[in-house]
């Protein structure tokens, strides 16, 4: 419970959000901080491992190179949020601000993963309210992302969280025998 408040003071969730928040267990020693620069191998591994949309794509040494000068050259616009349990990475949600001066209000979440045995505890929530602070700060307006179709159970999330679908992308992913569609969801901010 001590664990519960520090969190709802620490992200300024509303008392509806914490209720939400509150029904769901939250394990104690989850910590929700910024990606440190020497955890992008650890990060990209777990990508590999557990988002849904990389699953499969290898942590090679292109790929590290690949994300290490992203985060260089984009460092402004880029973030990564983390999720630890007892130090362990368990989850990471990463964003990147529009680059044209008329979208600098906006935010495109990148990808978001909780590991398979963290799901269901609220981490992913709390991620998204670690990125909700992040944008009040950048005064942003527009949170933008895209899911797949057939992930139904993170639609569920977003439209938990606020965000509403605005359009499908058709046939936007190859799968193995057939294409995905992408549902794109946003969420507009006073
Ligand atoms: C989507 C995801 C990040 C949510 O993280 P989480 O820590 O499980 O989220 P929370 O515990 O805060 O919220 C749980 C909600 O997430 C949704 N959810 C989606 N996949 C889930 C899963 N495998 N297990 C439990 N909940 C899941 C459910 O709607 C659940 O709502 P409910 O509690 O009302 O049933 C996580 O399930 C995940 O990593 N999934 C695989 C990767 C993925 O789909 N990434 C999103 C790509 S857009």
């Amino acid at each position: 419970m001590e664990c519960f408040v520090f969190y709802c003071k620490t992200l300024h969730l509303s008392i509806f959000e914490s209720a939400i928040i509150n029904s769901m267990t939250i394990p104690d020693e989850v910590e929700i901080r910024p990606l440190r620069f020497h955890e992008i191998p650890k990060l990209l591994k777990f990508r590999s491992r557990n988002d849904y949309y990389a699953s499969g794509d290898m942590a090679t040494v292109d790929s590290l190179l690949h994300f290490f000068l992203k985060a260089i050259w984009h460092r402004h616009r880029m973030r990564t949020f983390v999720a630890t349990r007892e130090g362990a990475l368990v989850g990471y949600l990463s964003l990147v601000l529009g680059r044209q001066r008329k979208q600098r209000e906006n935010i495109y979440i990148v990808s978001t993963a909780v590991s398979a045995e963290n799901r269901g505890q609220g981490i992913g929530t709390l991620l998204f309210k670690e990125l909700e602070n992040y944008a009040k700060l950048r005064a942003v307006k527009r949170i933008e992302l895209e899911v797949f179709s057939r992930n139904t159970g993170a639609i569920k999330l977003y439209k938990r969280l606020g965000y509403e679908i605005e359009g499908v992308k058709r046939h936007a992913v190859e799968s193995e025998d057939s294409y995905d569609d992408l549902v794109i969801m946003a969420k507009l901010l006073n």
